[in-house]
């Protein structure tokens, strides 16, 4: 099938690579030159796991292009996907002006039946708003021609983003017309052996579903997050309690790790604009509200411990920190836990030395000539002569460390923990004070 994916971001990329893995002849198309010819050199301007192969693979095999011509890419797909970016607006709401762009584009040139379908994370009603963008510039040229407008929102997660592609729980399609239902169960037919793992049900419902998703998983960090909170002070280990009741199957393991907070492109946004949607229709959605308010004092918690410890003038002291990406397997600094960690040390007049296998050249853009932060070229140089070590993302190289030199080459061997990565017993036997998330509290070295 011929098919155009609007937009060269995580989700587009992913999705045009791995419809063209399925045999599908896909035009990426992106109005950022940079990207394109990064693309067209045969690298990808993310940093994703297995992606780079299956986009080389298909790139050579004349399966995937990428353009920044709109005109060819609008002609090329009877299917066009559009995954562009919806970045919140100043009060929260998701902002349209992209895909509704993409909408007139199609709109502007399309000479034949078109699917036009929504991939971008969007409020509900915005397929009423694609279809009306698309209509009015059909009219505008004089012209009525048959298209359909399709929700198909994406769930992969980042770091795991082409597994989740190839292999889905499920995929959800919202459409209210045979033809467009009957294309996208084509295009998704190779991905699901299980044909129950493809949800067809009307546009709302499946802009919805992708909304309702993401605020669970934020709830059920946050949940667990202010209990991690509670635990601590009333002398539980909420690792235990997690475990205790991640195996009841109503609950389920996922999800429940406590930590400095949950970043990402999806749930600080999404969550913001999920409580954004029930004030336009004068509902107040008070549990979302409290999770984001639970996640944003969370982000502080490795500072709090740090305060607890050294009082809150930190002038003199210097941190090792260890992960800047708001989660493994990615160079994503967006709402990460380490932005907020690092400019309040800094602002307590401390110094960090930061290292994160792969998100240091993203850091330095987001967090441009921030005197006080300087990077090392690896973990172990983050350490000597800091005042502690501080772990904010849980890359798998920090999970066993060299203790030794955690020991020798701190001022004193002293850790705070974003990630619960070790147990308090073994770090008490290997003479270090460590401070974890919810876990019972060390007694001083
Ligand atoms: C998320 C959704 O998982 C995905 O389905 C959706 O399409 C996009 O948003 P992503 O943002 O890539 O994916 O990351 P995810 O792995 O879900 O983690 C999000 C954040 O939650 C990270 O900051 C992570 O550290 C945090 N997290 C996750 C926790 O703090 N505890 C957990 O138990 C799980």
């Amino acid at each position: 099938m011929k098919i155009t994916v609007v937009g060269t971001g995580y989700v587009g990329l992913v999705t045009g690579a791995c419809l063209a893995e399925m045999g599908n002849h896909v035009v990426c198309l992106d109005l950022d030159a940079r990207k394109i010819e990064i693309l067209n050199n045969g690298g990808i301007p993310i940093h994703e796991p297995g992606l780079l192969e299956v986009v080389q693979r298909n790139a050579k095999g004349g399966r995937l292009e990428f353009t920044t011509d709109v005109d060819a890419a609008v002609a090329h797909g009877t299917v066009q996907f559009i995954a562009v970016g919806t970045p919140p607006d100043e009060d929260g709401s998701a902002d349209l002006k992209y895909v509704l762009a993409a909408a007139r584009a199609i709109g502007e040139r399309m000479t034949d039946y078109k699917v036009i379908v929504d991939k971008s994370t969007v409020p509900v009603g915005t397929a009423d708003k694609v279809h009306a963008a698309v209509a009015e510039a059909l009219a505008a040229r004089g012209e009525t021609m048959e298209f359909s407008v399709v929700s198909n929102p994406e769930f992969l997660k980042e770091g795991a983003a082409v597994e989740d592609f190839m292999r889905p729980d499920r995929i959800i399609v919202g459409a209210e017309d045979e033809r467009a239902i009957l294309l996208m169960r084509s295009i998704y037919a190779p991905f699901v052996r299980n044909r129950d793992r493809l949800l067809v049900m009307d546009l709302r419902s499946a802009e919805f579903t992708k909304y309702a998703a993401n605020a669970m998983l934020a709830t059920r960090i946050s949940f667990m997050n202010e209990l991690s909170r509670l635990a601590e002070r009333v002398g539980a280990d909420i690792e235990w309690v997690r475990q205790g009741i991640g195996s009841d199957p109503r609950i389920g393991t996922h999800f429940l790790y406590p930590g400095a907070g949950y970043g990402g492109s999806c749930f600080p946004k999404d969550v913001k604009a999920l409580v954004r949607s029930g004030a336009e229709v004068g509902l107040n959605l008070g549990v979302l509200e409290a999770v984001e308010a639970a996640n944003e004092r969370q982000k502080q918690v490795l500072v709090e411990k740090v305060v607890a410890r050294f009082g809150a003038d930190l002038s003199g002291r210097r941190f090792a920190m260890w992960g800047l990406a708001f989660k493994p397997g990615t160079d994503d600094m967006r709402e990460a836990p380490s932005r907020v960690i690092v400019a309040d040390l800094i602002a307590r007049g401390a110094e960090v030395v930061a290292y994160d296998p792969v998100a240091m050249e993203e850091a330095q853009r987001v967090m441009p000539g921030q005197a006080g932060l300087r990077y090392a070229a690896s973990a172990p140089e983050t350490l000597p002569g800091a005042d502690a070590l501080l772990i904010v993302t849980e890359w798998k190289e920090f999970r066993s460390p060299d203790f030794d030199a955690i020991r020798a080459q701190l001022k004193q061997p002293l850790v705070f923990d974003g990630r619960n990565l070790f147990e308090p017993i073994d770090m008490a036997q290997l003479g270090i004070e460590y401070h974890a998330i919810g876990r019972p509290a060390p007694k001083r070295a």
